[in-house]
């Protein structure tokens, strides 16, 4: 499963020259690959996940973006972060950033991308196991005055697929019941109808990583927990044109949600 995170390392490293309109300029990408000397062509030639990449780095930037103008001191947390790196486009010179992830990435993480700034911090992380937003060191929910606390952003793109349906329920509770009111998770969703195909995935399926979890309805995200609210749902389908829309219109009966798709999750306050 950590090796998945080598497909969008290189959608973010090389995607632009296939996709110049979504370009995310990753300065620091094309670097890494470089040194880990692995050969991504067979990624490459997987283009509708390159794009699925590049679109959702887009979504994440744009939407972190937004946060940190509504917070410019605020937290941001990537959890499964892999080899990315968004503080390069988010650094407000005030914020504060995690990147979290297994041991053995964190390692190799720790290794090619230590942490330079002193408001960005690396951190050792299975959100599988209950008690993750504590163990990191994230805002409490309440200030100590009970004063509420500043909201957080999260991060957890390419990761909660290959969970399981339970594990991905507790994380979203664990968000909803730790987080500060504000805080916003954006996560990117595939179609319960994807469960289990992931060996017919040809970026995917050679690294032997299955996915577990899919959206029958994206309402069941906020059914999670009652402090949670879905704020935005997008679906790649936008990336081909009206085709693409009218053909998503035609099985959405059948997928229940986006084939691929971005949400905004805000915890409120009930
Ligand atoms: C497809 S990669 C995505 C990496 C990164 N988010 C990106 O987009 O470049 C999936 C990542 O999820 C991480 N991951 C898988 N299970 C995890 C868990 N239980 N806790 C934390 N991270 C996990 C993997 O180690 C891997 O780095």
């Amino acid at each position: 499963m950590p090796s998945t995170l080598l497909i969008p390392l290189a959608a973010r490293a090389r995607g632009n020259h296939y996709f110049p309109w979504l370009a995310c300029g990753d300065a620091v990408a094309a670097g890494l690959l470089e040194r880990l000397g692995t050969d991504v062509e067979p990624y490459l030639n997987d283009l509708p996940t390159v794009l699925n990449v590049l679109w959702r780095t887009r979504i994440i930037r744009d939407t972190a973006q937004g946060f940190f103008l509504r917070h410019p001191g605020g937290q941001g947390v990537n959890l499964g972060c892999g080899l990315s790196h968004h503080f390069q486009w988010l650094d407000t010179g005030a914020n504060h950033w995690l990147d979290a992830d297994l041991p053995e990435v964190m390692a190799l993480r720790r290794q090619l991308l230590p942490a330079r700034c002193p408001r960005t911090r690396l951190a050792e992380a299975d959100i599988t196991q209950p008690g993750w937003w504590h163990r990191l060191g994230l805002p409490p929910r309440a200030a100590g005055s009970g004063a509420a606390a500043a909201p957080a952003l999260v991060v957890c793109e390419g990761v909660l697929m290959y969970l399981e349906p339970g594990q991905v329920q507790a994380v979203l509770h664990e968000f909803a019941q730790c987080a500060p009111p504000g805080s916003r998770l954006v996560l990117d969703v595939l179609t319960h109808r994807a469960v289990g195909t992931a060996g017919r995935h040809a970026s995917v399926g050679p690294t032997g990583a299955e996915f577990r979890w899919g959206l029958a309805r994206l309402a069941d995200l906020s059914a999670a927990h009652p402090r949670l609210a879905l704020r935005h749902a997008h679906s790649v389908a936008e990336c081909y044109g009206w085709a693409g829309l009218a053909l998503e219109t035609l099985w959405w009966p059948w997928l229940g949600a986006p084939l691929y798709g971005m949400v905004e999750l805000e915890v409120t306050t009930p």
